[in-house]
């Protein structure tokens, strides 16, 4: 399964989507497919107008309403409830939330880094974890993480390697995978040494 598909899939009929950063609006053409209606926006005007035209020719414009905007700054259609973050790192997922007093009822990140910060950071702003899956697409492992609106406290281990997995398998494949990539690292760098060591002591239920 690719990572949008991922998305896709937590998507039902009645959540009202925008998707940050939309980059070609693949998300908004998976869901017109399903007949679904829902928001892209994204900092480039240029991207924006290129996604656009790309809807046009496959006729399926009527079903996304684009936006130009940097983060939320821009977006002020109350009815969107639903918000998907994807293929941007989590310093910039959390400056986009943290200029909005908004709560949305689900958000959909998949950070390309800094996980455990994203997790400490969205409990900060009201949102904790639903579920998490890790998904494999082209021999690189990602983590999609979705929030709903409370406050939680986590443990060590749920903050390193996240909480509420949904694909175990593919957990325990990218947990082995970190441990041989940091093999050589353990005694060089405590941030390492602290993530071995919750890895080789994780109970996978
Ligand atoms: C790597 S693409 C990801 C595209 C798509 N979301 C995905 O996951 O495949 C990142 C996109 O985020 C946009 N972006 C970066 N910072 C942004 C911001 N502050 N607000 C809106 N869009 C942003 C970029 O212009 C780019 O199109």
């Amino acid at each position: 399964m690719t990572r949008l598909e991922a998305i896709n899939n937590r998507i039902s009929e009645n959540d009202i989507v925008l998707d940050v950063g939309c980059d070609t609006a693949l998300l908004g053409g998976m869901l017109a497919k399903r007949g679904i209606h829902s928001f892209a926006s994204d900092i480039k005007e240029n991207i924006v107008k290129n996604a656009y035209e790309k809807a046009c020719n496959e006729k399926i414009d009527k079903y996304i309403k684009f936006i130009v905007s940097d983060g939320l700054d821009n977006v002020k259609i109350d009815e969107i409830d639903t918000l998907v973050l994807a293929g941007m790192g989590t310093y910039t997922i959390l400056k986009i939330l943290e200029r909005t007093n908004k709560i949305y009822k689900k958000i959909i990140t998949i950070s390309n880094n800094n996980h455990d910060i994203l997790r400490i950071n969205m409990n900060n702003l009201g949102y904790c974890i639903t579920e998490e899956e890790i998904i494999k697409e082209n021999g690189k492992y990602y983590n999609l993480i979705e929030f709903k609106p409370g406050k939680t406290s986590y443990t060590k281990e749920e903050i390193l390697l996240g909480k509420n997995h949904k694909n175990i398998k593919l957990l325990i494949e990218k947990n082995n995978y970190l441990l041989s990539k940091y093999k050589y690292f353990y005694d060089k760098n405590e941030n390492v040494k602290k993530l071995v060591d919750v890895i080789k002591n994780y109970k996978y239920n």
